[in-house]
């Protein structure tokens, strides 16, 4: 059976579906529905891609790991030498955990607390220290700082200056300019635009990084620009770099001394619906903008999360009834919005398909050739009606117990679950080869309950 096209890691042999070299199916019987399965060959490849697309532009990678922040997925990207963008006291940790070089990490996210701050300062202000220890055994407080945060607001540049100096600990960071600049995606992931919370607008910005030179501990050694994600074609990036070149050069005119530019995240990936731009279609838009200033001294972050874990990911689930309804045919499974929320919240597209099935798919669409498609809402067991995997689908018709897969679902799939309706979490595996990891159990009912329990002295 063929490759599909568009997810070289997962392949179709006998009409059944394998990711890497492990059948979907063995996967769904032993560690149970619903369960996230990733590739590690499919991160590695993502990673090696995107890094060699901007290799001009010797860029720190520094993974956003709100996509997929699982530890050992972290651990992987980390050996293969990427950073992490964080954006909580809580994904600075499994940063940490997953040995990350700290100066590899930026620190973005609207909303810092100053004990978030100060452990990003300082491992010695970590809320795991005397905890957790990473793999080498060691505790958080030798860490070191983080190498940039990215600062949203005036408040926060102020507060961060002051721990800074508190702690006696110098921080580097870049300011996050709000360029206003459209990135045609959906609103609720447009961060670019002067509507958007995030960042300072550039006619502002100049102001607060020429003042925050008055500031011992606190440098601010760029610019970091987000637009929103996922974002189809390199043209926003470029009308973002212009603009916040043209500033940089203003302000270092002045001696400002500004040498670093993250230019974010956001890359797009092929769900099946349309096609974005390749990563050397990004890098043929964004790689002249600043192969120039690279050379010249210049240092270039960016925070790719989707486009690494995105389409490695695959959510299996079982079919637990097929109702027929008055006016549509409905699958109902044991995954649904509390495991993948991206169909209700983002009216986003996941292809769908059988794992087992007559009719292999060698993308993520139908096969022309399919026979006997109905129009199926794939559906979970959650008191809601916006609890669908996909709606109005041409599907084949399946029985109660098949498993379907659900792909593209390793950002913003688990990262995003829930356990609404007291539903636990689903496990995850990673897979490499033929060799199978389960790298997070399904949580335990009993997890849900003990805390509460604890609290008013029942447990
Ligand atoms: N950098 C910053 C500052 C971000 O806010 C984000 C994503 C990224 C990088 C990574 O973007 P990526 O490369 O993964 O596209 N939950 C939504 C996506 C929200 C993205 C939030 N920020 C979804 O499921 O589509």
């Amino acid at each position: 059976m063929p490759t599909t096209n568009d997810l070289p890691h997962c392949t179709y042999r006998d009409g059944n579906l394998h990711i890497d070299k492990v059948g979907a199916e063995e996967l769904a019987e032993r560690f149970g529905t619903p369960l996230y399965v990733y590739s590690a060959t499919g991160i590695r490849a993502n990673f090696t891609r995107l890094s060699g697309a901007f290799m001009a532009l010797k860029p720190t990678l520094c993974y956003a790991l709100k996509a997929c922040g699982n530890v050992s997925v972290c651990r992987l990207l980390a050996g293969l030498g990427a950073g992490m963008d964080v954006v909580s006291g809580g994904e600075l940790e499994r940063a940490w955990l997953s040995s990350v070089d700290m100066s590899k990490v930026v620190f973005a996210g609207v909303g810092k607390t100053r004990a978030e701050i100060a452990a990003a300062l300082s491992g010695a202000h970590s809320p795991l220290k005397g905890i957790v220890k990473d793999v080498s055994g060691r505790g958080p407080e030798g860490r070191g700082a983080v190498g940039l945060f990215n600062i949203e607001s005036e408040g926060e540049l102020r507060r961060i200056a002051q721990i800074a100096a508190d702690l006696r600990v110098e921080a580097s960071a870049c300011i996050r300019v709000n360029p206003d600049v459209d990135a045609h995606t959906h609103k609720y992931t447009t961060t670019g635009k002067s509507e958007n919370k995030f960042g300072i607008a550039i006619a502002r910005a100049k102001e607060v990084i020429e003042a925050a030179r008055a500031h011992a501990y606190l440098k601010v050694r760029g610019v970091h620009v987000h637009l929103g994600s996922p974002i189809a074609s390199p043209k926003p990036y470029m009308e973002a770099i212009g603009v916040v070149l043209a500033m940089m050069d203003e302000l270092n005119a002045k001696g400002a001394g500004l040498d670093t530019l993250n230019i974010g995240g956001g890359y797009g990936i092929d769900y099946g619906l349309a096609t974005p731009a390749t990563p050397e279609e990004f890098a043929a838009g964004i790689v002249p903008l600043l192969a120039g200033r690279v050379a010249s001294g210049l240092r270039v972050f960016m925070e790719p999360g989707r486009c690494i874990v995105g389409n490695t990911g695959v959510l299996l689930t079982r079919v637990q009834y097929v109702k027929i309804g008055d006016k549509k045919r409905f699958v109902v499974c044991d995954a649904g919005m509390h495991t993948l929320i991206r169909p209700a919240l983002y009216q986003a597209h996941h292809f769908v398909w059988p794992a087992r099935t007559q009719s292999p798919p060698t993308r993520l669409a139908p096969p022309e050739n399919a026979a006997g498609l109905v129009g199926t809402d794939v559906v979970g067991p959650v008191c809601e009606s916006s609890d669908f995997l996909c709606q109005d689908r041409p599907l084949p018709v399946v029985e109660e117990g098949a498993v379907l897969a659900v792909f593209c679902a390793g950002a913003y799939g688990m990262s995003m679950a829930s356990t609404y309706n007291d539903h636990p979490k689903p496990a995850e595996v990673l897979v490499d080869g033929k060799q199978v990891t389960l790298i997070r159990p399904r949580q335990e009912l009993h997890e849900l309950v003990t805390s509460e329990l604890a609290a008013v002295g029942v447990a």
